[in-house]
């Protein structure tokens, strides 16, 4: 959505014959009480306030212009809210009137966005999926009979994480790993267990191999700021090459999920009885036993959210984990405390499990701690306004893209004691939860657009952690300390760490 470079200078003469009517357009709003903002260049009105790092240059802007702030983004007017006050207004009370999507032009390819349920605008469509998600797919019965499933990813990456760090000392090199790599294959295969009840990400297979190249070409493509986002009239020129190039992955990605869809099609015709049912086995059912809007379930459809399940729960979890065991490293004494309550609670001679989480505190309060301090999505998901709507004393117009600063909530030293600091033990004894009820903290956003996959992101996170603490003693290579780790952010599809985490495990033994 953002952009800063040279091209803002090819868009700027392209655009100009828009300038008087942008002009004209400008002073009929002004009459209208809006939030204050700083004011914007003609035509590109606000990018350049916005930059590469959105939800940090939006929390500067706050000392000025307070915690709601109006601004244009080229063509498209934007409401942004960075205090938990204004949020808990929107999800109380406006909810409904800010629950459409806004559309990237990268995920227009193929018609994904018609059958997404993240962009999906707040109708009929939307309403049946979610209400699918809650009431068949995300149970907390089914997150727990996938267990599991979950435990044997996690051993296979631990396996791998002990055998390339040994070879690694055996060949006279220090045994150090890049731990993000490891994260990612776990992750793309933890959902795909979910959904499909198979692992995807065997790198030696090279259907393994192209799925994960083609995911990470998507991912890197619809994470640049597009152009056409801000200057819709630009999609037939496509000037950055994000569609055509989001588009050539989402085809490779549709078409393989397609196949598996097609195997599993194949496999009930041919009788094969499976015990429990995973998520595709649900949406295949729904496909075709005549509940609800079956014709919007169609196989591109249910392709499309099985593929969606991939973009929304991988990122965002090895990400966090990534993130996480980074802000362990660099604070040692809290590390110390979270093995001492395995230790305590679980002990070392068995491994650490889903249904011990519940006894793990410290666990809970630190996974909560590494989501206020980085969240996945910073700026949420853009809501769009769905009517013109009277806010805080301002008047929204319909189509006003609503951006919500999590990140800066997350910050903000009226809410948090020592907001920069790592510090688990502000959640020991403290109500504030991630489910959205809380609006100082926002991990998973709040009210009906809120994560449909939080508790079992939630619970990738906390029982990778725990077994990657329990399983090993981690180490810095030589030449880092703690306080030297680099701790800058990449915005991209998500909140990611710019430099990756190079660490060396140690097995812990008994
Ligand atoms: C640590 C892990 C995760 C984090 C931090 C996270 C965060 C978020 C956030 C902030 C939103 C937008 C909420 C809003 O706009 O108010 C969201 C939406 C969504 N997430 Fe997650 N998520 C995680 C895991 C997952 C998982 C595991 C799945 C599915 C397997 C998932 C699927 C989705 C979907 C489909 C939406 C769109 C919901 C809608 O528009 O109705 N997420 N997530």
């Amino acid at each position: 959505m953002f952009f800063f470079d040279s091209q803002i200078w090819f868009i700027i003469s392209f655009s100009l014959p828009l300038l008087m009517w942008f002009i004209s357009k400008n002073k009929n709003n002004s009459s209208k009480s809006r939030p204050p903002g700083p004011p914007g260049w003609p035509i590109i009105g606000n990018i350049f306030d916005v930059g590469m790092m959105p939800h940090q240059n939006l929390q500067k802007l706050q000392s000025k212009y307070g915690p709601v702030l109006w601004l244009k983004l080229g063509m498209s007017n934007t409401l942004v809210i960075q205090s938990s006050k204004s949020a808990e207004e929107i999800f109380k009370r406006h909810d409904l009137a800010f629950s459409d999507r806004n559309i990237p032009n990268s995920f227009t390819a193929f018609g994904y966005n018609k059958g997404s349920m993240a962009l999906a605008p707040y109708n009929d469509y939307w309403r049946m999926i979610r209400k699918l998600c809650s009431s068949e797919l995300f149970l907390h019965k089914r997150i727990n009979a996938s267990a599991p499933a979950r435990q044997n990813c996690i051993d296979l990456m631990i396996q791998r994480i002990k055998d390339d760090s040994l070879a690694s000392r055996v060949n006279g090199e220090s045994g150090e790993i890049e731990l993000d790599k490891y994260l990612c294959l776990m992750t793309f295969n933890l959902i795909a267990n979910f959904m499909l009840s198979r692992d995807i990400m065997d790198l030696k297979s090279e259907k393994g191999n192209e799925f994960y190249e083609a995911m990470k070409g998507f991912m890197e493509w619809s994470g640049k700021p597009n152009l056409v986002d801000s200057f819709p009239f630009l999609k037939w020129i496509d000037p950055q090459g994000i569609r055509g190039n989001t588009g050539k992955s989402l085809t490779k990605l549709l078409n393989m999920v397609s196949g598996f869809l097609r195997e599993r099609v194949q496999e009930k015709l041919s009788g094969k009885v499976k015990e429990t049912k995973d998520f595709l086995d649900v949406l295949l059912e729904r496909n075709d036993d005549g509940k609800g809007t079956v014709d919007e379930l169609s196989e591109k459809n249910v392709t499309i959210i099985v593929l969606e399940m991939f973009f929304g729960g991988t990122e965002t979890t090895s990400g966090t984990i990534h993130w996480g065991l980074s802000e362990l490293i660099r604070n040692p004494k809290s590390l110390k405390k979270l093995q001492n309550e395995l230790d305590q609670v679980i002990g070392r001679s068995r491994k650490v499990e889903e249904n011990d989480l519940n006894k793990l505190p410290y666990l809970q309060a630190v996974v909560k701690e590494i989501m206020r301090l980085h969240p996945s999505l910073p700026l949420l998901l853009p809501r769009k306004a769905v009517k013109d709507t009277e806010f805080m004393g301002y008047s929204i117009p319909k189509d006003t893209t609503v951006i919500l600063n999590a990140w800066a909530i997350h910050r903000d030293p009226n809410l948090w004691d020592e907001p920069l600091m790592f510090k688990p033990e502000r959640f020991i004894d403290s109500k504030i939860d991630s489910k959205g009820q809380n609006f100082e903290f926002l991990p998973f956003g709040s009210g009906r657009r809120s994560c449909v996959g939080m508790f079992l992101g939630d619970r990738m996170v906390s029982i990778t952690l725990a077994r990657l603490i329990q399983s090993f003693d981690w180490e810095l290579p030589r030449n880092v300390s703690p306080d030297s780790i680099d701790m800058r952010e990449q915005m991209g599809i998500s909140l990611r760490k710019l430099v990756p985490l190079i660490a060396i495990p140690f097995e812990r033994h008994d």
